[in-house]
């Protein structure tokens, strides 16, 4: 038995945590690749920071020194570059932290939250950990957001909080401009809209994706999430932003730890923004890949879930496997991918857009599977 199941026995006498966490599982995050596997589990950019990124991070050396708490350099230069004031922006270690303060800041036990169906574990999660209730609307058979059911659940719900990614989270489904336009309009002002653009910078190279962004001024519920983990490629150093009203900003900013953003995550997020042909660069060899992706995996016979990410869904596995055999035999392969058992979607699995070699790797295998 090891130390933590020996401290965890009910023989110990040890501090009782919040019972909200008692069936709270822990992320499981994408497996680590072994030496000479592909990791395709995580949606991470495979070409790279900008080179102004990784520069700024070399010549980074004031180690002893903690970083600007208020992260005001890069909350100014996201200002600049999104046509806000640096008020309207907070910095988080990775939008997931940010989750975190709005949880602690705006939900208590009891509240409501509501999100559609198969979207980003982190938004049951960030509820479970509060005692808020979970109030989960329906998604049409494409995966897409049901607006009627959700609306109906706001309505009848009175939620503090409505989470929606767009794009979704491992479905890739996107929420029109309409329909956006639609739930903002429809959502009262007591509830907080927490709009997830991780995938932006990908996602608006699809005709007429909406920019969240764009509605804050006219929405003053609604809060922006976006992060430098996907498109800027700086996934391990941890760091996102909300964009919102002032008002919420400065809520968030009563819980945020000091310091929570470091000093080499600073300066390597904002030399990022100054490298918009790296962002254009990365954006349009994910869409050819994510196009060459699709239509080779439809020649197999799989069916892929059209997404303007750096990750497909697909359906309809190789020789009928579920989503848990499909990673175990892919794995085997060397081939690193999700399967979405905590998503409620079996025999679906979730891979992400890879180099042109990491993805001829992985329709290899999938040609073996088939
Ligand atoms: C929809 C969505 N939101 C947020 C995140 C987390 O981003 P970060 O690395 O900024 O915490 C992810 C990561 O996969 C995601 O898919």
């Amino acid at each position: 038995m090891s130390r933590f199941a020996r401290a965890s026995s009910s023989r110990l006498r040890i501090p009782v945590p919040n019972p909200d966490l008692a069936r709270l599982p822990v992320y499981q995050p994408g497996r680590a690749a072994p030496a000479g596997a592909v990791k395709l589990a995580s949606n991470e950019n495979p070409y790279g920071p900008s080179s102004a990124a990784l520069l700024a991070i070399r010549r980074f050396c004031a180690v002893e020194r903690y970083p600007d708490g208020s992260g005001s350099s890069l909350r100014r230069a996201l200002g600049r570059s999104l046509g806000l004031r640096p008020e309207s922006i907070l910095l988080g270690a990775g939008s997931d932290e940010i989750g975190d303060f709005i949880a602690h800041a705006y939900l208590q036990r009891g509240d409501s939250v509501v999100y559609p169906r198969h979207t980003f574990i982190r938004y049951p999660m960030l509820a479970q950990s509060v005692g808020a209730r979970r109030i989960v609307s329906d998604v049409r058979p494409d995966f897409s957001v049901d607006v009627p059911d959700l609306l109906r659940a706001i309505r009848t719900a009175r939620p503090k909080l409505v989470c929606l990614a767009n794009p979704n989270n491992p479905t890739g489904a996107c929420v029109n401009r309409k329909d956006l336009l639609s739930i903002l309009e429809r959502t009262p002002g007591r509830t907080l809209i927490v709009l997830d653009e991780a995938y932006f910078e990908y996602a608006r190279l699809s005709p007429g994706h909406p920019d969240g962004i764009r509605w804050i001024r006219r929405f003053p519920n609604l809060l922006v999430l976006r992060t430098f983990s996907k498109i800027y490629a700086l996934a391990s150093l941890r760091v996102g932003y909300a964009a919102a009203h002032p008002a919420i900003v400065s809520e968030l900013n009563k819980v945020r730890p000091p310091f929570n953003v470091s000093a080499v995550a600073l300066a390597a997020a904002e030399a990022s923004l100054s490298d918009a042909a790296h962002v254009r660069r990365c954006a349009a060899k994910n869409a050819s890949e994510r196009d060459r992706l699709s239509s080779r995996l439809a020649a197999l016979g799989v069916q892929v879930f059209p997404s303007p990410g750096n990750f497909l869904m697909i359906d309809r596995l190789p020789g009928r496997l579920d989503g848990p055999t499909c990673f175990r035999d892919l794995a085997s392969r060397g081939v690193i991918i999700r399967d979405l058992i905590p998503y409620g979607l079996r025999d679906h699995i979730r891979v992400t857009v890879g180099t042109p070699a990491e993805n001829d790797r992985f329709l290899r295998a999938m040609r073996d599977l088939s």
